[in-house]
């Protein structure tokens, strides 16, 4: 993940900035770069490879200036060489960016028809150039930005520096963290704390779609409607700083809210996001010779898992059997050596999980790890790696792995597709398209938490509570009972939608509340169906929808969740996000610890 860093300072920044982006290095990056300001001229010096080659330079041309910032770049768009490493610059001004400007492509051609040029095969340039082309009609630099964010579609965090401007950064968060650090006489921006901890152990946070104006006297924060709101300044003790929770109250919180970021690095490690198309892979089996594919897991992973199944047997046109992994171990499966097996896994040391790998490898088939911690057993005992990029996930409770799981199986998925012939160039570039919008749209979803926690209230009450979904909802109707049964000690249940009438339907009554996940897909109007059933019944109906769903359903329904349009492949992603925080919420209000749920241990290495 790239990293950034801003400094105000009373000296010398460069060697600040060097340094608080060594603290930056364990997100992982191929390229570094700064800028700082002599004598009010913007200068800058990048290198590709590691911060060592950032120094050889800044050894061999020293850079001067009392004001500057700092990047780390992770590369997305572009490949990892010195022209494409950040700062980036536009007249008068350079800008550090980390995530993704989705609409990067519209803007480009915009600003080319205006006459503009491109440096780098980078989003991140037309962040900057936005703001030259908001400048250039005689905007201050403040009103510049805040006219230029509006323009700005993604999930990202962005500091802004100005030529001539030595007491002044902008920093903006909508999707990426971004954290202020206050010292004395001197200001900071940095991606977290760790990055600042050398400068202050005083730090506040931007709220989501929050902007930042940064001087040397302080930070005057903005909200996205542009009203001057406070942030809370926090001592940090150095540390603590790893397990940091920030603005929020529980680290599930805060990582629910991590979603857009890693879920979007997460697509970057296995989409080219300039070309639209999938990097190579490196399968461990011809996709092409493969008749069946296995995936194991278990709890939040193994959901993950079934809904790799219903995209790779979509995409991949391939016949997929799922289990949890503590049946799998034990009942003596044939294991084809011809096969592939996906294990999925946020720690990489889930016991059975780990058995059941064993197991298969026994058995001569090839497999891939779909894993968060890269270092552990699952990760390298299997094949080839899958990573997801969540970052350290501290709340019992799995959210933002879970999300970064659904994007790498939805990647393989893909890719699978495309090695065997079953998609073409043309499906799979709409397909992505249509997956990197996630991002983007989680962070939209994450704006549903106030509403969502109105109608936690209600299934506080509830003694049982019934989850329904059909396609690629089922399994998350699935997660949302489990999410709720280990977070509030609510007994929740998940069914496919369509099996309501084969048994369940017989607990429709007032006090049971029916959560229905009903994306605008191809099955939607059968969902709709369900919910009559559940309304003809007296039945208390609670819908995660697109606007238009409460409507189309035509039923009493006591709650909506409006969600954003998402397209009809990829909306598990996007709708996990309001099933966490009904979990989240309903534990929170209930007076349950949200992170640390009794009898759960984050990582089971035990049978
Ligand atoms: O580390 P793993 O992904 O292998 O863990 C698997 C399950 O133990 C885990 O997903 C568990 O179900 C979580 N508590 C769910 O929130």
């Amino acid at each position: 993940m790239c990293g950034i860093v801003g400094v105000l300072a009373q000296g010398p920044v460069a060697g600040s900035i060097v340094a608080a982006l060594k603290r930056l290095e364990y997100r992982g990056y191929d390229s570094a770069g700064i800028a700082t300001l002599e004598d009010g001229r913007l200068q800058r010096r990048r290198a590709e490879g590691k911060l060592k080659n950032l120094e050889a330079k800044l050894v061999a041309e020293p850079l001067g200036g009392t004001i500057g910032i700092g990047h780390t770049r992770w590369a997305t768009h572009g490949k990892p060489t010195e022209t494409n490493a950040h700062p980036h610059a536009a007249r008068g001004l350079a800008v550090v960016h980390n995530g993704i400007i989705e609409n990067f492509k519209a803007l480009r051609e915009e600003l080319a028809a205006k006459g503009f040029g491109f440096a780098t095969e980078t989003d991140t340039e037309v962040a900057a150039l936005v703001v030259e082309d908001e400048m250039a009609s005689g905007k201050t630099p403040v009103e510049a930005v805040s006219a230029a964010l509006k323009r700005l579609r993604g999930a990202f965090a962005l500091v802004y520096l100005f030529e001539g401007e030595e007491d002044l950064l902008i920093g903006a968060r909508q999707g990426a963290p971004l954290a202020v650090g206050y010292g004395d006489g001197e200001m900071y921006l940095g991606s977290d704390a760790l990055a600042l901890a050398p400068f202050t152990d005083r730090v506040a946070y931007l709220d989501e779609g929050d902007w930042v104006v940064v001087t040397r006297k302080g930070a005057e924060f903005h909200d996205a409607a542009g009203k001057v709101v406070q942030r809370r300044v926090q001592v940090s003790p150095a540390g603590s700083l790893l397990a940091e929770k920030g603005n929020y109250r529980h680290f599930m919180a805060k990582e629910i809210h991590e979603q857009p970021e890693v879920v979007g690095h997460t697509l970057a490690h296995y989409i080219d996001m300039s070309a639209m198309r999938l990097k190579p892979f490196d399968w461990p089996v011809d996709p092409k010779t493969l008749s069946k594919v296995t995936i194991i897991a278990c709890g939040t992973a193994h959901v993950a898992g079934l809904v790799g199944k219903y995209w790779i047997e979509r995409f991949a046109r391939l016949a997929v059997e799922i289990d949890v992994a503590s049946e799998f171990r034990y009942r003596e499966a044939p294991v084809d050596p011809n096969g592939l097996t996906i294990v999925v896994s946020q720690s990489g040391e889930t016991a059975d999980t780990l058995a059941s790998l064993k197991y298969v490898k026994e058995h001569g088939s090839k497999t891939i790890g779909v894993v968060n911690v890269p270092t552990s057993s699952i990760a390298r005992l299997t094949d080839v790696a899958a990573p997801t990029l969540a970052g350290p996930e501290i709340g019992v409770a799995s959210t933002k792995a879970f999300t970064c799981q659904l994007a790498a199986m939805a990647a393989l998925a893909l890719g699978l597709g495309k090695a065997r012939g079953t998609l073409s160039d043309a499906e799979e570039a709409t397909l992505l398209a249509e997956l990197v919008s996630t991002p983007a749209l989680i962070a939209e979803a994450l704006k549903l938490e106030r509403a969502t926690e109105k109608i936690a209230q209600a299934v506080a009450r509830a003694r049982d509570v019934l989850y329904l979904g059909r396609g690629t909802s089922y399994p998350l109707a699935l997660e949302g009972a489990l999410k709720l049964k280990e977070l509030t000690y609510i007994h929740a249940e998940g069914y496919a939608a369509g099996e309501l009438k084969h048994g369940p339907i017989a607990l429709i009554d007032q006090a049971m509340p029916v959560v229905v996940i009903a994306p605008h897909d191809p099955v939607f109007e059968k969902t709709v169906s369900n919910m009559q059933e559940v309304a003809a019944r007296g039945g208390w109906l609670i819908l995660i929808g697109e606007t238009h769903a409460k409507a189309e359903a035509a039923v009493e329904i006591e709650h909506f969740l409006p969600m954003p349009e998402v397209g009809a492949n990829f909306a598990p992603i996007v709708y996990a996000v309001p099933v966490q925080m009904l979990a989240y919420y309903t534990a929170v209000i209930m007076g349950k610890d949200a992170d640390q749920p009794r009898n759960l241990a984050k990582s089971v290495t035990v049978e």
